[in-house]
């Protein structure tokens, strides 16, 4: 019964790992491995389906009971069993209290083990059953590459998978920032039309005059320029899906011939006199309040009535404070480099989960990546967020001097003050570089991912050359 049920190993040691994986195999496990906790939740991130967690306690970088606490956050109800060598059963059991499902020994008893581990999958599937089976599938923090455990996400997360098995126009508003492409990629994906072209039009950034032609295509001639004919992009989604991303910054003349397509699927060319019908989902995203702009004579109330068929709508971060931690470490995950675990302070994420967040998720993202970069050590305070998020005055952050100081161009112009601050910010990280690589400059060059000879000129340049020599 417990044929194809997935158990992912942990472990350091390559050998381990192996003897584990062709054990669990001969059982009737499908086995998945990864050599250290950080690559481990990486592969949970994409598999929700993992059914148990084997991991070793002791290993370098992110530790068992590191990962355990992590893997909690990711999928609480999920069964870690950690591995310990002779003499490390107090950790063990502390593990165990902080919610492992149990521990085990080396060296191990293969009965023992897979025993252990079916008691593990039964577990799983009980816990998964007592779930409402609607809820079900939102029971894991991350879904479709999304990130949440707040309830406005999980109703989120259950309504885009019912949304996705409609054909029905879907309007996904919300802030800059708070992931309505992510939605709209993940209503794809889990539709039947996935296999389909998915094509995406940002309508802010089509030239005035060319959204017709950007959206319907032309025949040749059709206008001054007009070479060669064109499909548009109805044409070419069709039979998947197109993201009319930005829809609010459609002209007001353009919003009727966008009408018929969606009441009708017809269409014709610019120029052209053949009808085209097209089998196209469409998906609309905006930041703009679409009421007021109907209001303001913006938009076409029809229209909107048209796209708002399945309506949803992503609350800012600000609303949502308790996926902050969360989303927090996924940004450590992924801008970490290597296997390296950067842990964050209790202030640090105090700050960090009261902060406004006006940018929303793209705005936090930005923020871990640069201050991830630019972390000496292991552990982000404070100190190493932007003074607006910490509240301390002239912290150490990109873009360093803030713009409002150059007022005096007197003696120096854009040019020099741009050159200027390059400069000490290039001096800022390569120094960084060189301290976190004990002064290598081979491997200072790679983290930089310059060449070794570039980053040698660039030092005698900035005159760091002496220093290291
Ligand atoms: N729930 C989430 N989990 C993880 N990453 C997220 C989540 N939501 C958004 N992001 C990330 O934040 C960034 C912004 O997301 P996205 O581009 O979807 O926002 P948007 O609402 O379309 O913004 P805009 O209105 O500015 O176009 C992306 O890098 C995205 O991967
Ligand atoms: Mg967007």
């Amino acid at each position: 019964m417990d044929a194809n049920e997935t158990v992912l190993i942990v472990d350091d040691e390559d050998n381990l790992r192996r003897v584990l994986s062709v054990q669990l195999s001969r059982s009737g496990f499908e086995t998945l491995t990864a050599p250290d906790g950080i690559k481990a939740l990486k592969i949970l991130e994409k598999r929700p389906d993992i059914a148990v967690v084997i991991t070793d306690l002791k290993m370098p970088g992110m530790d068992g009971v590191e990962l355990l606490k992590n893997i909690k956050q990711l999928n609480s109800r999920l069964p870690v069993i950690i591995l310990t060598a002779f003499g490390t059963i107090t950790s063990a059991v502390e593990a165990v209290k902080s919610g492992a499902f149990d521990y085990m020994e080396k060296p191990f008893d293969k009965q023992a083990l897979s025993l252990m581990v079916k008691k593990a999958v039964t577990h799983w599937r009980s816990t998964k059953l007592e779930a409402n089976p609607v809820e079900d599938t939102s029971s894991s923090n991350v879904q479709f590459g999304m990130i949440g455990s707040s309830k406005q996400m999980m109703s989120i997360f259950r309504l885009i998978s019912r949304i996705s098995a409609s054909n029905s126009t879907v309007l996904i508003t919300g802030e800059s920032g708070t992931g309505k492409e992510l939605i709209a990629d993940a209503v794809h994906s889990l539709s039947n039309r996935s296999n389909k072209p998915f094509i995406k039009v940002n309508c802010a950034a089509i030239p005035e005059n060319l959204h017709e032609s950007e959206f319907f295509g032309h025949e040749k001639g059709a206008f001054t320029g007009a070479a060669n004919a064109k499909p548009g992009r109805f044409e070419l989604a069709n039979g998947g899906t197109i993201l009319l991303d930005e829809v609010a910054e459609i002209p007001f003349a353009m919003q009727a011939k966008l009408l018929r397509v969606l009441q009708e699927g017809t269409f014709e060319r610019v120029g052209g006199i053949k009808t085209y019908t097209s089998d196209v989902r469409v998906i609309a995203s905006t930041n703009r309040n679409l009421i007021e702009e109907i209001k303001n004579g913006g938009f076409r109330e029809d229209l909107f009535y048209r796209l708002n068929v399945l309506p949803v709508n992503l609350p800012p971060l600000r609303e949502r404070r308790e996926d902050i931690p969360l989303l927090i470490n996924y940004f450590i995950r992924k801008f970490a480099s290597g296997n390296k675990y950067v842990k964050i302070s209790p202030v640090a994420m105090e700050k960090l989960t009261s902060y406004a967040w006006p940018g929303n998720i793209r705005e936090l993202e930005n923020v871990m990546e640069r201050s991830i970069l630019l972390l000496d050590g292991d552990t982000l305070t404070e100190n190493d967020l932007p003074s607006e998020i910490s509240g301390i005055e002239g912290s150490p952050w990109l873009p360093g001097t803030p713009v409002e100081e150059f007022d005096d161009f007197s003696d120096s112009g854009l040019k020099e003050v741009v050159k200027r601050e390059t400069n000490r910010l290039e001096k800022e990280l390569i120094t960084k570089a060189l301290t976190s690589t004990g002064q290598n400059v081979t491997r200072a060059a790679e983290l930089l991912r310059i060449s070794r000879k570039g980053l040698q000129l660039k030092m005698k340049e900035l005159g760091l050359r002496e220093d290291f020599d």
